[in-house]
Formats: structure tokens, C-alpha cells, sequence
């Protein structure tokens, strides 16, 4: 086990890392958001009970797990109190073990109502986001007009920021876009009443794993959303806001890059997208279909329709690079039983020649060919399997094949979403 362990989606987000989060909470002393924000769904079943969670860390369901909400997350005050009573309702008690940063920045109603403003002005280049207000906060953020929890939680502070900030969005959301402005008196009402209810979990969570890091506790460190949405590495402008690959940790956290003492990444074993962009592997037919079906591919947070497709290595090998990841859990395997033939996409191709790296240009990503392998597919039911050794031989077929492809191992295989449905390679056993 390695101390600090990040996990990471490496494709658009939605590879099962709520599951694999909760699965190995056990063995950490705290588990760590440190970017997005209610823009993430992160779906674990515990005993056939089915948890979504948008903020608070995967891990909250051990009950003796401190989870901390870093100072790189954008975080909604109204999405994390109706997450904090929901969780009280169902018997999980989240007081005195979770944390946010005051650091952190809050989203406000008018980060969400610019969220839709904007994308209704891109017309049919929408990102199609999640309409979260992920983005117009991280871009206050950036322009030093945002307000953190710190200011949030302390009265003497928040109204006098909520009015300086209030002022210049309601010119923007009235100027610009034509939309009614909101009433200071009635966004402080409403957002006062957030502050004095998450007042307590208000922490210097900077400090705090600073400490844990000196005490030699261990943390798990929770990504949200896939590094083909990061906003540096990803599909630019078809991405998210925030830094969801390894690099972002630290700065999310707070703590050095050291501290990131490896590197898990979670993979479907094929492709969901959900929004707009390109997606080079996307089948947009019966087997796309197929696999929404059997994967339920419907959003944790939207409900939308996933896009489906083959799984992409080139996007995977690029993803990889870019996390520094040594080993992947391999999700979601059980949704191809019942295909004759599984595809893996292991080139792109434009004009007639190979690419020989992940391209950066969006619109050149829409147009490349890929070149695909086929594989045989399996029709025995594994979501019981325990052990690699009891999956037929196409499907371990398949996972050799994704390993002989990333170079990497292949650590875990997940058979079905709950929580025991996971397969812990032992290598070296037979059959491995
Ligand atoms: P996340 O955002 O990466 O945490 O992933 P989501 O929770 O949004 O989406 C993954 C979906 O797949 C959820 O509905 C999970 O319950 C489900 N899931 C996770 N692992 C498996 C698996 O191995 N098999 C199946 N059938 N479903 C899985
Ligand atoms: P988890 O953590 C899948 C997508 C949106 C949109 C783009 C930008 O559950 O894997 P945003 O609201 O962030 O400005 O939207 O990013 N997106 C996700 N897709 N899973 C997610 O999170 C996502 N979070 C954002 O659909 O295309
Ligand atoms: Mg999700």
C-alpha cells in the first residue's frame, strides 16, 4: 500500500472512481477532494444501497474516516447541505469528519445562472457542462473576484463581499446577457443561513494535512471528473475548469507534489462521454446502445444520456503520461459480456497517416480515423467472479490485451457496482 494514494479518471470522467474511492477507504486514515465541484456523481452501493455523491469525499461511508473538501474544490452551499442531510437521514453522520477549506471557493447562484447564460450564447458549440456554476467560479477565481469559505463563513465579511461582487455580475448578467439581476437582500438571506450551517466544518484543512502528513497518516486522494476534461491536458474547450490531473492534487491540497506517493488510474473498460466534444471512438449505433444499456449510462448528476464507445488507447497512453500512473483499476468489464467482438482502438489515423502523439487541437481530434483491434468476446456472466482466474479466458484475454497495450498492470478488475465486486490481481498467481 502506498501512503498517500491518488485516484484518477483517465478518460471523460464517470470510470467508477466513487466505487474504487470507497473500496479502499478502509485502508487510509482520511480521504481528500481536491478539485470540481457538484459537477462530479460519484455512485457507490453499499449492501444494494445506492449513494450519490457530488461533493462530500467517497470515503464517507466508513464511518471512522475523516474526509476532507481541499481547497481546490468549488463548493455549493446549497448541493453540500442537502448532501449533508441526506447522508444524516440514511444514518451517516458526517459532524466532526468532514472538513472544508477555507480556502475553497464557493459557488453562488450567480456562477450557476452565468453557467447556462453562456452556454445558451454558444449556441451548437455548447460544452454542454453540467450547469453547475463550475466554470464562472473557477474563472472568478482566477480574476480575484471570488469569495472562499473563510469570508463566506464569517459575517462581518460575507455581506459587504456578496454586495461588491453582486454589483459587477447583475451589470454582466443584465448588459451582457440580457438576464434579471439578482436582489442582494435575498441572495444573502438565503446563502447567510448555508454560512451559519457549515460554519462548524469551516477548517484551515492546509494545516491540517500538513499535520496528518507529519503524524504519517495516511491519505487517499480523491480525483473528480477524467484527465481527458482537464483543463490544461484535456479536450480544451471541451473540458471542465479545474486541474483533475496528478499535478492538481497538490495545489488542490496544499500539500508538495511529494506527498503524491502514487498514482491509481481508473478506466472504463470502454469509453462514456457525457456533453459535447470530440470523441473519436464514439459508437453512435446499436453498439453504443448496447453498452449505455448495460452500463446504464445515464448521468450521476444530469441524467443525461452518455455518449458510448470502444475503448481509446492513444487517449489512455496520453492520459497516463500525463498522471504518471502506475497501475489501473479496470471498471465496468461485466457491461461487455454479450458482445461477439470487442473493439480497442490502438492508432489514430488522418489523411491516410498514423498520428504519432495525442493531438492538441480540438477541431484535428474531431477528424482522425481510429484504427481498431478486435478482440472475442464473452458470453458467461462475471459479476461474481472473485478471482481473475474464474473469468472466461476472452475476458482475461481482453485485460491482457489493455496491459500489453498501456504497459501497465491492470491491479483491478471490477465485475459489477457493489462494493465487493472487485477483483484484486495477485500477480504471479496462474493464469496472470
Ligand atoms: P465516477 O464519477 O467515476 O465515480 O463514476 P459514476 O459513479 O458517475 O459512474 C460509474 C457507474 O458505474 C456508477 O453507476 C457505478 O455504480 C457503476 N459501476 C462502477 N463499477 C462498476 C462495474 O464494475 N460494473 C458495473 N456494471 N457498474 C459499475
Ligand atoms: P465525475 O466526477 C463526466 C463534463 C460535462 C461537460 C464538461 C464541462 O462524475 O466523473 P462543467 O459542468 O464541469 O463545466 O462541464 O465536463 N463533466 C463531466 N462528465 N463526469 C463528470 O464528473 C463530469 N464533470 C463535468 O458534461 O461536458
Ligand atoms: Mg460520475
Amino acid at each position: 500500500m502506498s501512503k498517500n494514494l491518488l485516484v484518477v479518471g483517465l478518460q471523460w470522467g464517470d470510470e467508477g472512481k466513487g466505487k474504487i474511492i470507497d473500496a479502499l477507504s478502509e485502508q487510509y486514515d482520511a480521504i481528500v477532494r481536491f478539485q470540481g465541484g457538484a459537477n462530479a456523481g460519484h455512485t457507490v452501493y453499499v449492501d444494494n444501497e445506492k449513494f450519490v455523491l457530488h461533493l462530500i469525499p467517497s470515503g464517507i461511508l466508513h464511518q471512522d474516516k475523516q474526509c476532507i473538501i481541499a481547497n481546490g474544490v468549488v463548493v455549493d452551499p446549497e448541493c453540500l447541505s442537502e448532501e449533508i442531510d441526506g447522508l444524516r437521514e440514511r444514518n451517516h453522520h458526517v459532524e466532526g469528519r468532514l472538513w472544508i477549506s477555507g480556502r475553497a471557493h464557493v459557488v453562488m447562484p450567480y456562477h450557476k445562472m452565468l453557467d447556462g447564460l453562456q452556454e445558451a450564447e454558444l449556441g451548437d458549440q455548447q460544452i454542454q457542462t453540467t450547469r453547475r456554476g463550475i466554470g464562472p467560479c473557477y474563472a472568478d477565481k482566477a480574476a480575484r473576484t471570488g469569495i472562499r469559505f473563510a469570508e463566506f463563513v464569517n459575517p462581518d465579511v460575507f455581506r459587504d463581499r456578496l454586495e461588491e461582487v453582486l454589483t459587477l455580475k447583475n451589470k454582466i448578467i443584465s448588459r451582457i446577457y440580457d438576464g434579471d439581476p439578482l436582489n442582494v437582500d435575498d441572495v444573502y438571506e438565503r446563502y447567510s443561513g448555508y454560512a451559519e450551517k457549515l460554519r462548524p466544518y469551516v477548517k484551515n484543512t492546509v494545516a491540517m494535512l500538513q499535520r496528518y502528513e507529519n503524524e504519517g497518516k495516511t491519505l487517499l486522494m480523491e480525483g473528480a471528473q477524467g484527465t481527458m476534461l482537464d483543463i490544461n491536458n484535456g479536450t480544451y474547450p471541451y473540458v471542465t475548469s479545474s486541474n483533475v490531473c496528478a499535478g492538481g492534487a497538490a495545489v488542490g491540497t496544499g500539500l508538495p507534489p511529494s506527498s503524491v506517493t502514487d498514482v491509481m488510474g481508473i478506466v472504463k473498460a470502454y469509453c462514456s462521454r457525457v456533453g459535447g466534444g470530440p470523441f473519436p471512438t464514439e459508437q453512435d449505433n446499436e453498439t453504443g446502445e448496447f453498452l449505455r444499456e448495460q452500463g446504464n449510462e445515464y448521468g450521476s448528476t444530469t441524467g443525461r444520456p452518455r455518449r458510448c464507445g470502444w475503448l481509446d488507447i492513444v487517449a489512455l497512453r496520453h492520459t497516463i503520461a500525463v498522471n504518471g500512473v502506475s497501475g489501473i483499476s479496470l471498471m465496468l468489464l461485466d457491461v461487455l459480456t454479450g458482445l461477439k467482438e470487442i473493439k480497442i482502438c490502438t492508432g489514430y489515423k488522418i489523411n491516410g497517416e498514423q498520428l504519432k502523439e495525442f493531438p492538441a487541437e480540438v477541431s484535428f481530434l474531431g477528424k482522425v480515423e481510429p484504427i481498431y483491434e478486435s478482440f472475442q468476446g464473452w458470453q458467461e456472466d462475471i459479476t461474481g467472479a472473485k478471482e481473475f482466474a474464474h473469468l472466461p479466458a476472452a475476458a482475461r484475454d481482453y485485460v491482457k490485451a489493455i496491459e500489453n497495450l498501456i504497459d501497465l498492470p491492470v491491479k483491478i478488475v471490477s465485475v459489477g457496482p457493489g462494493r465487493s465486486q472487485v477483483i484484486q490481481r495477485v500477480y504471479g498467481e496462474s493464469g496472470l
